[in-house]
């Protein structure tokens, strides 16, 4: 099957928006350092953009889960691939999540993290697809929330493919 994709939110629009949540977390952290934990692959975009746009200390660590094969659907099975290198032990966490779908994986890895004793953990998503949550989680900053559709671009692909697109597209199946 051949596939193409159209634009959903355009590069433009996608820097605004982080330029606007950088800033809200920049007040809300006031005084204070803020310790991002990136989600590998999808969530890299994202933080590098957010992180230039923090004005409070920042320091970053990354990690790598799996939800899902190549398919479209989450199995809800958190899969470690690439744990933290650092401890997250009395610090101010906020994990940077590409897109809550069902919401599975970011439960379980909230779960996971509140176990390390981090002072607080807070979460950040580039998106957010409302009507698909299975599992309730505590979103505290998302950039967009969008409709049931499957996007790709800005760190997000569909089996690894247009990760390095530079705004949000829908894609779409042709015969
Ligand atoms: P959840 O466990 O169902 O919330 O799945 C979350 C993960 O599934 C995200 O971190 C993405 O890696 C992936 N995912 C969910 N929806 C999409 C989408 O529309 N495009 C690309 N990846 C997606
Ligand atoms: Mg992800």
């Amino acid at each position: 099957m051949k596939e193409h994709v159209d634009i959903l939110i355009s590069e433009e629009n996608v820097d605004k928006k982080i330029e606007e949540i950088g800033k809200k977390i920049s007040e809300e952290y006031q005084g204070k350092s803020v310790h991002l934990i990136c989600v590998l692959k999808g969530g890299a975009f994202f933080m590098c953009e957010l992180a230039k746009r923090i004005t409070v200390p920042v320091s970053m660590d990354f990690m790598a889960v799996s939800s899902y094969g190549s398919v479209t659907e989450s199995s809800g099975h958190l899969k470690m691939i690439k744990d933290l290198d650092e401890s997250i032990e009395g610090k101010d966490v906020l994990i940077v999540e590409d897109i809550i779908d069902s919401g599975r994986t970011l439960d379980k890895l909230v779960t996971l993290l509140k176990t390390r004793g981090p002072k607080s953990i807070k979460v950040c998503t580039l998106l957010d697809k409302p009507d698909r949550r299975v599992v309730d989680v505590n979103v505290d900053y998302t950039c967009f929330n969008i409709p049931d559709e499957f996007v790709v671009g800005y760190g997000l692909d569909y089996d690894q493919k247009y990760r390095n697109l530079p705004f949000i597209g829908v894609v779409r199946f042709e015969e």
